[in-house]
């Protein structure tokens, strides 16, 4: 469509721009999408009851166990995520495979993250019972939305230098928060063990 220059000086309202519209939606979706996720997985916590299900692997000696070690392998490659990119970014000397690092060090963390939410999202469902509990359930669902508002941006091109920069490091950050008040209260009230 062809816009009239003169149009805004005979009071006609003004279209903006294509690209504007654009540069809008790209940010509208991730973010969108990001809260449905969140609150999806919120709701479905909340509503559904909690099935209590309990699961084991051969050497551990508890479900709490066997997550708390999966959260921590996730914890561990989440740290490698961290490094890489700041070797991507030029703040660490690094070497040229920093963005394979950073790639598959993201994949195996969610990959591992993901069974553990599993378990917590239907055995024990979304819980308020104490300030910890509580912040983990909410930021165990934030994550998974912010991962996936990550995961749309890496695809959209002519981003802002700092948009991923920030998002990346809000997944981490939330990532960091999840496994102290799980993995860690774990550890530090059973005991470090398998
Ligand atoms: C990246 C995502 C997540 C990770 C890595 C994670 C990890 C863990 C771990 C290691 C534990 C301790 C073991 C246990 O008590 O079973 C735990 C407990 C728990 N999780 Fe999660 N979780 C995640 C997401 C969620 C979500 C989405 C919810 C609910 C909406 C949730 C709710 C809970 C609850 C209620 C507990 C028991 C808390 C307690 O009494 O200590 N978690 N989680």
């Amino acid at each position: 469509m062809t816009v009239d220059p003169n149009a805004a000086t005979r009071g006609f309202p003004v279209p903006p721009p294509a690209h504007g519209r654009r540069s809008a939606a790209r940010y509208l979706v991730p973010a969108v999408v990001a809260a449905a996720v969140a609150l999806g997985l919120g709701i479905y916590g909340r509503l559904h009851d909690p099935a209590g299900t309990a699961f084991n692997l051969a050497g551990f000696s508890s479900t709490g166990a066997v997550k708390s070690w999966l959260a921590t392998t996730a914890f561990f490659f989440a740290l490698v995520q961290f490094v890489s990119a700041l070797m991507m970014y030029g703040k660490l000397p690094g070497p040229g495979w920093a963005a394979t690092l950073h790639r598959w060090s993201g994949r195996t963390a969610f990959l591992v993250a993901v069974p553990v939410a599993v378990h917590c999202l239907y055995a024990l469902g979304y819980q308020t019972y104490e300030t910890r509990v509580l912040l983990h359930s909410l930021l165990g669902c934030f994550f998974f939305g912010a991962f996936s508002a990550k995961m749309l941006l890496l695809r959209w091109e002519r981003l802002p230098g700092w948009l991923l920069p920030i998002v990346g490091g809000l997944v981490f950050a939330v990532l960091t928060a999840i496994w102290l008040t799980s993995a860690l209260w774990f550890f530090r009230t059973f005991g470090v063990t398998t």
